[in-house]
This record gives structure tokens, sequence and C-alpha cells, in this order.
């Protein structure tokens, strides 16, 4: 569909919103389960949840606008997350594979985070203030999934992570 005024570029945000979750909603659960350290993997497990929420939230405001929930796929987090299962298979100590899930998870949240921002902008321009409230809450709930992401990394897995390389040398 072409796009000719700004409810359209942001009916397509919207659109790419939804399937970014949607894609992690299926994703979560592979970095789940080969994630070592306890904290990392109930994170991945907690952020599941929260993410089938936002999906069902996102559906709701996708079905206020009529829109079609499936009409645009997002290529990029698709390359993200390609490229997150190929770093699975990268590193061989399971232990220190989960320092190449958080960069995977890393780049999924903060990518989001645009979207997130990119969205409630628009909202809020458009004047849809239902909907910048609601995808307001979601951009806070996102920025507190990268502080609790940055917490498991710095307290749990980075320092045993470098432990092993010093390990291998
Ligand atoms: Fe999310």
């Amino acid at each position: 569909m072409l796009m000719d005024d700004l409810r359209d570029i942001y009916h397509a945000e919207l659109q790419e919103l939804r399937s970014i979750e949607a894609m992690l909603v299926g994703m979560l659960p592979k970095m789940a389960a080969v994630a070592k350290h306890r904290p990392l993997r109930e994170l991945f497990e907690t952020h599941l949840e929260e993410t089938r929420g936002q999906l069902k939230r996102l559906d709701h405001l996708i079905a206020v606008r009529r829109l079609d929930a499936t009409e645009h796929v997002d290529q990029t987090m698709q390359a993200i997350l390609r490229e997150a299962e190929r770093a699975i298979g990268l590193v061989r100590d399971p232990y220190l594979r989960d320092a190449g899930l958080i960069s995977s998870a890393r780049r999924t949240e903060y990518y989001e985070l645009a979207a997130y921002h990119t969205c409630v902008d628009f909202a809020r321009v458009l004047e849809l203030h239902d909907d910048a409230r609601l995808l307001q809450e979601l951009l806070r709930q996102q920025a507190r999934s990268i502080s609790n992401l940055d917490l498991v990394a710095e307290v749990a897995v980075y320092p045993e992570a470098n432990a092993l390389e010093v390990i291998t040398i």
C-alpha cells in the first residue's frame, strides 16, 4: 500500500512493530532454551510473557484502526534474528555463549525501543491520545527490559564469560 500522509506511515509502523513482537514471541523460547545462566534464562522467560502481552495490546490498536495485522513484515528484525540464530551456533562453550545471547538480545531490544519511540511520537502528533498513552507504556516496559538485561549481563554473565576466556587461552 502506498502511503500519502503521516497517518498512513503511523499505521505501517504499528504493523511493523506488531510483526517485530510476533517474531520475538517465536525467538525468545529458543534463547531461553539455550541460556545457561539461570538469571538470563529467567529474564528471557519473563520477557516472553511481557512480549506476548505487548503483542496483544498492539493487536488491539491495529484492530481498532481496522488494519491488517499481517500486512507488514519487519525485514530488519528478521535479519537481526537470523544473525542471532547463527551466533548461537558459533560459540561452543554454553556459558560463554550467554555473552553472545546478550549481544543479540540487546540488538533486538534497542531496535524495538526505536520502533516504539517512533510510534509514540507519531501518535502524539496525530493526536491519537489513547494510542500514545498505550504505546508510551509499552515504550517504558521496553526500557525496563534493557535495564534488566544490562544488570544480568554485568552481574551474572560477563564476569564469568571473561574468566572462561582466560582459562581457554
Ligand atoms: Fe517488546
